[in-house]
């Protein structure tokens, strides 16, 4: 597994580098909230080092994209206006105080084996490279309609406390950025249209403690 960033992508090797990316989108994300050509476009051109892929054998089979921003405890924005539809052009701001990750997709023959973890290691050490104070971003909880479905309904706060067999966080998703350091800081409802979450957005925190 190797791990880059698109900062030395050759420009006449953007469209094929663009197919490869949106072949992973198409096998990671229910097909709501996959981001087309011209959102993964935009991000390259406005921030290519926070656009990271990991390979295997050659073939990509994940990808995170981020943008600077400032983090504000108080906001209450969607995803949709954090990262301005997507395409970040309005959004990024190379004097904010935090790196804000867009997106983390890992195709789903590849899943479960280091490489989303990977992918959030890279963007804190990126936060941390460029002296930024905060890493955060607004994760789903994929986990939870279905738990509603089974179980019946409860509320957002009480399916955060939930834990697996194990004892680890119920909801895998919580669970995955919570082991690599981030920790749930708020709940947006109406975050975006994912039916899996219940349209909750829950915005996950790491500090810069250097
Ligand atoms: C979430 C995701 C990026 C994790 O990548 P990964 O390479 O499988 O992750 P790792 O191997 O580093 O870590 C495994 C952990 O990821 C989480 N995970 C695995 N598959 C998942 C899935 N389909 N959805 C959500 N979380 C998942 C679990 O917490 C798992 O840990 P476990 O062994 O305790 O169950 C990947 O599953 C994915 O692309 N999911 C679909 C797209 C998505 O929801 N992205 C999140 C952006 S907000």
């Amino acid at each position: 597994m190797e791990i880059e960033s698109a900062v030395s992508t050759p420009s006449n090797q953007q469209e094929n580098f663009l197919d490869q990316i949106l072949n992973v989108e198409k096998n990671s994300w229910p097909p709501e909230l996959q981001a087309s050509r011209e959102k993964f476009k935009s991000r390259l051109r406005i921030f290519p080092q926070g656009f990271l892929t990991v390979k295997i054998n050659e073939k990509i089979k994940g990808v995170s994209t981020s943008q600077i921003t400032t983090y504000d405890p108080s906001s209450q924005k969607t995803w949709d206006e954090i990262t301005g539809n997507g395409m970040i052009k309005k959004t990024h701001n190379p004097s904010g105080n935090a790196l804000y990750v867009v997106s983390v997709g890992v195709s789903a023959d590849s899943q479960g084996k280091g490489i989303g973890g990977m992918l959030i290691q890279s963007q804190i050490e990126l936060a941390e490279k460029l002296g930024l104070k905060y890493l955060f971003l607004g994760a789903r909880i994929p986990g939870y309609d279905a738990y509603c479905k089974h179980n019946g309904d409860i509320t957002v706060e009480d399916y955060l406390k939930k834990k697996n067999e194990k004892g680890d966080i119920y909801d895998p998703e919580i669970r995955f950025y919570d082991r690599q350091g981030l920790h749930v800081v708020k709940i947006i409802p109406d975050f975006e249209p994912d039916e899996q979450s219940r349209n909750y957005g829950i915005v996950m925190l790491w500090e810069n403690h250097s």
